[in-house]
């Protein structure tokens, strides 16, 4: 079957848009995590929008099942072939139109990375208004397909936010056009656009995006505040949110700073190294602000810190963001990462950081456990490294404590495969019911994704 199906689709997309070379087929089945990997007969790689859709079609008709794929930055499992899937790898969609300077939008291809985007975009005097470590190699497919989240969402908002209008193939094989017009109000029935983020490749490819861009940062200032304990750096937030122009509201601990320090071979900017820290941004789009003395006020109205570090220029405020930005990566080279992406009310978290490392530790003694997070979204990370890939205690439990407090299992990284079986506790039988039936209207046939979200069997 797949082998005549692989026939049709090299028939349409010639022999480039077929790939069979086992190199190439082992590396596109796992992804950055190492954690979730499978097996393919073939990488797709379809050059456009009408080659897309010539795959689904050829999909339906053969009954082979797919696979969307990005840059696999992915960290739930959902972009690699767990069941035997064709992988469709979408890079090659990499048209990065003219910025609208009329309207500030911009029209980009699904395999455009964010880093392209995001350098194309300030060549033009604009920004984007997401920003996550994985730019060099998430895709703007990926990230619509995910809701990605990152460093602004307490200023601009998720991906869901900038997207105005997409383009992407339906599980049908048409292709649907939303808005690529990219007018602000369109009141014309249901925002499709919409529905496709946060889908996770179930309903449709996407295969181009039309994003609002927002004005670039003309003045910004950075600090890395240290605090005596967690539940300060915690009230500490809780009075940041309300600073002007706060652009990013960031959590990091003691031993993950100094995990990074090792691994960046050089001291923490705070010494003592503090038990918790925030990194402020305050940014404007207008010069002549002095932010620093803004920041400094901002942070004087919370609880005494116990140092900071301020960087008010380019690389010297790059160079704090690395306190954050090293940890996923040193976390990974702490071995195989179980992870955990929650969000927390705000007044649950300080508990939830507290409790967390003994709940593991019970689980799974003498396991590591890495927390960080956006902690202006109330969004924490929780990474251990030491049990098994495949136990999920320690995860589960941490779990079973969002859900008790509240919580969202999945704040930013999506359900993927890796938390499929808490999406109906997360969201209740009416909401998986509904996401299922709009799945089977959009894609009747089981050919996108079939394990992740709502699994079809
Ligand atoms: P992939 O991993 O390839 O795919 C992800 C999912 O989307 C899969 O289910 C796949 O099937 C589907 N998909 C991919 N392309 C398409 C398409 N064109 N159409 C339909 N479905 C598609 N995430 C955050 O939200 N915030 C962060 O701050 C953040 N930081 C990160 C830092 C690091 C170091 C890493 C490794 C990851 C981080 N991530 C973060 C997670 C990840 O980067 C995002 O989920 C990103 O959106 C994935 O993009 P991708 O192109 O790599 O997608
Ligand atoms: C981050 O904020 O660093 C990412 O979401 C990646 C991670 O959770 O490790
Ligand atoms: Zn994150």
């Amino acid at each position: 079957v797949v082998d005549a199906f692989l026939d049709e689709v090299r028939g349409r997309l010639g022999p480039q848009g077929v790939v069979t070379d086992p190199d190439v087929l082992r590396t596109h089945s796992v992804d950055w995590t190492g954690r979730w990997a499978g097996r393919t007969p073939a990488v797709l790689r379809p050059a456009g929008t009408a080659e897309v859709a010539e795959v689904v079609r050829s999909a339906r008709r053969h009954a082979v099942a797919l696979v969307p794929q990005g840059g696999r930055t992915g960290l739930v499992g959902g972009s690699v072939p767990l069941r035997g899937e064709v992988l469709v790898d979408l890079r090659r969609l990499d048209r990065l139109d003219p910025v609208d300077a009329a309207a500030g939008q911009v029209t980009v291809g699904a395999g455009v990375t964010l880093q392209r985007l995001q350098d194309h975009v300030a060549a033009a005097g604009w920004a984007f208004g997401v920003d996550i470590g994985a730019r060099g190699t998430a895709t703007l497919g990926g990230m619509v397909a995910t809701n990605a989240g990152g460093n602004h969402v307490v200023r601009y908002g998720s991906m869901r936010h900038q997207v105005l209008g997409l383009e992407a193939v339906l599980g049908t094989g048409e292709v649907l056009a939303a808005n690529l017009a990219g007018l602000v109000k369109d009141n014309t029935g249901f925002d499709l656009a919409g529905l496709l983020c946060g889908s996770e490749g179930t309903l449709g490819i996407v295969t181009a995006a039309r994003l609002a861009l927002v004005a670039p940062v003309a003045e910004a200032a950075t600090a890395l505040v240290g605090y005596r304990t967690i539940g300060d750096a915690v009230a500490a937030a809780a009075t940041l949110r309300r600073a002007p122009d706060l652009h990013a509201l960031e959590l990091v601990l003691g031993p993950g700073l100094d995990l990074v320090a090792a691994h960046q071979q050089a001291p923490v900017p705070l010494a003592p190294t503090p038990p918790a820290a925030l990194l402020v941004e305050v940014a404007s789009s207008r010069a002549g602000s002095d932010l620093a003395a803004q920041l400094a006020a901002a942070v004087a109205g919370g609880p005494e810190p116990a140092g900071a570090a301020v960087a008010t220029t380019a690389p010297d405020r790059a160079r704090l963001w690395g306190w954050r930005e090293a940890h996923p990566e040193v976390a990974a080279g702490l071995g195989i990462v179980h992870k955990a992406d929650v969000t927390l009310p705000a007044a649950a978290t300080a508990r939830f950081l507290d409790e967390v490392p003994a709940l593991v530790e019970r689980c799974a003694p003498g396991a590591t456990t890495l927390l960080y997070g956006h902690l202006g979204d109330g969004n924490l990370h929780v990474n251990v490294v030491g049990p098994d890939p495949d136990d999920d205690g320690p995860i589960d439990a941490v779990l079973d404590l969002v859900l008790a407090l509240d919580g969202s299992v999945s704040a930013e990284h999506g359900i993927g495969t890796a938390k499929v079986a808490w999406l109906e506790r997360q969201r209740g039988a009416v909401a998986v019911s509904a996401m299922a039936a709009v799945r089977r209207a959009l894609d009747p046939d089981g050919v996108l994704n079939p394990a992740v979200l709502t699994p079809r069997t």
